[in-house]
C-alpha cells in the first residue's frame, strides 16, 4: 500500500472542510489535463458548481499532496442511491506530476475503497482515446476486469473481507495523523 511518500508526496483522504484545496487544484490544471477530467473544455464556473456538488454527495476522494499543496485527486462517486454495486471514479493530476506513479498509487487506494463498499463496476470518466489512463486502469487487470470499449471495469473479489477493511483503516488512520501534523505545521509558523 503506497500510504507514505509517493513521488515525494503523500496520499490520504480528503475530509469535509478541504473544499477549497480541491477547487484550487482543479482549477490549476492546465488546459489539456482539464479537458481529459471533464471529458471536455469546462469554464471556472463549472468548477466552483462541481466541488460543492462532489462533497454534498459523498464521493470519497483520496488526494495527493506535496508540501501540503493538493496535486493530485482520485474521486470515486457511487451510482445510484443507497446500497450501489456501480460507481464511477475520475483522476486529475497536475501536469508535472504526471507519469510519476501518482495515478496507480492513487487506483490502488481508490479500488481497496470501492471493494470495501461493495461496488462491483467501476465506470473510468474517460474520453476513449486517452491513452494513458486506459494504460493505468491495464495495470490493474488483475483486480479489475475491463471492458475498454466503453471503459467499464468489473471489480474482481467484489466483497469486502476483514483485511481489507482493515488496510483501509490503517491507511485512514495514517493519513489523518499527517493531516494533523499538516495543521499544527501551520499553527507554529511564524507570520
Ligand atoms: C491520466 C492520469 C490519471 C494518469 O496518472 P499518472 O500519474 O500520470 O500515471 P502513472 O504515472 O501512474 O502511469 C500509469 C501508466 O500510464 C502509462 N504512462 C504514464 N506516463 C506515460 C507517458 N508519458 N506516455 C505514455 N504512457 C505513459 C504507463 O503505462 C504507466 O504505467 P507504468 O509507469 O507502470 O509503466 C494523469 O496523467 C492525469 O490526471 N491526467 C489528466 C486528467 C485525466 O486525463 N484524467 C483521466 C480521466 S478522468
Amino acid at each position: 500500500m503506497h500510504n507514505v511518500l509517493v513521488d515525494g508526496g503523500i496520499i490520504r483522504k480528503l475530509w469535509v472542510g478541504e473544499t477549497d484545496k480541491y477547487r484550487a487544484h482543479l482549477m490549476r490544471l492546465d488546459k489539456e489535463s482539464r479537458a481529459n477530467r471533464f471529458g471536455g473544455g469546462v469554464a471556472d464556473d463549472f468548477i466552483e458548481n462541481f466541488v460543492k456538488l462532489t462533497f454534498d454527495l459523498d464521493a470519497v476522494l483520496h488526494g495527493f499532496f506535496v508540501d501540503g499543496t493538493l496535486r493530485g485527486v482520485a474521486e470515486l462517486r457511487a451510482l445510484g442511491h443507497g446500497f450501489a454495486e456501480e460507481a464511477e471514479v475520475a483522476f486529475s493530476i497536475e501536469k508535472p506530476w504526471q507519469s510519476h506513479g501518482v495515478g496507480s498509487a492513487l487506483l490502488e487506494r481508490t479500488l481497496l475503497a470501492a471493494r470495501n463498499r461493495g461496488i462491483k463496476l467501476l465506470h473510468m470518466a474517460c474520453l476513449a482515446n486517452n491513452q494513458r489512463m486506459i494504460d493505468l486502469a491495464r495495470k490493474f487487470e488483475a483486480e479489475l476486469k475491463f471492458d475498454f470499449g466503453s471503459v467499464v471495469g468489473e471489480v474482481e473479489a467484489p466483497h469486502p473481507t476483514p483485511i481489507s477493511v482493515w488496510r483501509e483503516v490503517v491507511a485512514d488512520t495514517h493519513g489523518f495523523a499527517t493531516a494533523m501534523l499538516d495543521v499544527q505545521a501551520k499553527m507554529l509558523r511564524p507570520a
